[in-house]
């Protein structure tokens, strides 16, 4: 496993004291506790839609032959494993900040004898790559938990290479409506208490419920994309509009 991590420039006091970076910290740790029953609770949760979702947001990337893809937020490698298997010929670097996380993905990868797949222990806030390196990005579950999203979106256009596409994955809160009320209950009351009972952890599944109330519609987060300068700005909604697959081109 590749680790690169770079400070823009700031020394390490200054670093570790903005208020991102805490938060980033707290999240690091939330997701390394987490690892260990990550995927079985994703299949779980989701009822085994989170497999679908994934399959949705690779399948509606156009790529050329042979592309090198950025997958941001990794995790535990789904999201690489789908992308190779729909493109064989793909290079992918994997990225995420826990190493427990791209630990457990890369236990998938032997197991497959996969390869094609680099996992890169780094910050998504700031990325250790040139400009313009990438044919295709994939982020999923994962825009929703960086704490500057504009930034974030500026680095994701800053390694595309012109005329890449950024595809983006994430849950969105219903529309108003009776949907929304049986998504609270759900995501307030359910989710937290079948984290507690598997993972032990019900404060990450609390922070999963508050971060996706807190997410913008589908139409506010296509404009954001819109004004940090991707273009061809697409959204489709799946599953009742719990989740959203979103994709951007760079001009
Ligand atoms: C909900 S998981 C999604 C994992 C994977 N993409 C999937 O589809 O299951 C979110 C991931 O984002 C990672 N993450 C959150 N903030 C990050 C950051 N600033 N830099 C790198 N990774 C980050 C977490 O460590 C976690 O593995």
């Amino acid at each position: 496993m590749v680790r690169l991590f770079h400070n823009n420039g700031m020394n390490e006091k200054e670093k570790t004291l903005t208020a991102e970076n805490l938060l980033g910290t707290r999240i690091e740790r939330m997701f390394s506790s987490i690892a260990p029953w990550y995927d079985f609770l994703n299949r779980g949760l989701s009822l085994r839609q989170d497999v679908y979702w994934r399959r949705a947001l690779v399948k509606g990337l156009q790529l050329p032959s042979e592309p090198f893809i950025l997958d941001l937020a990794a995790g535990t490698l789904d999201v690489s494993l789908e992308t190779v298997r729909q493109h064989p010929q793909a290079l992918v670097a994997a990225v995420d900040f826990s190493l427990p996380m791209l630990h457990r993905g890369r236990e998938k990868l032997a197991a497959q004898g996969q390869p094609r797949i680099l996992p890169i222990a780094a910050d998504a806030m700031a990325l250790p790559f040139a400009n313009d390196q990438f044919d295709g990005l994939t982020i999923a579950f994962g825009i929703r938990n960086l704490p500057d999203r504009g930034a974030v979106l500026q680095e994701i256009l800053r390694v595309l290479r012109p005329g890449g596409v950024a595809a983006i994955l994430e849950f969105i809160p219903p529309e108003v409506g009776w949907r929304l009320q049986l998504y609270r209950l759900y995501l307030n009351h359910l989710l937290p208490l079948i984290g507690r009972v598997f993972s032990r952890h019900a404060f990450a599944y609390r922070y999963l419920a508050e971060s996706i109330v807190h997410f913008p519609p589908a139409t506010a987060f296509c404009q954001e994309l819109q004004e940090v300068g991707f273009r061809q700005v697409r959204y489709r909604r799946l599953t009742f509009g719990v989740v959203c697959l979103f994709y951007g081109r760079k001009a």
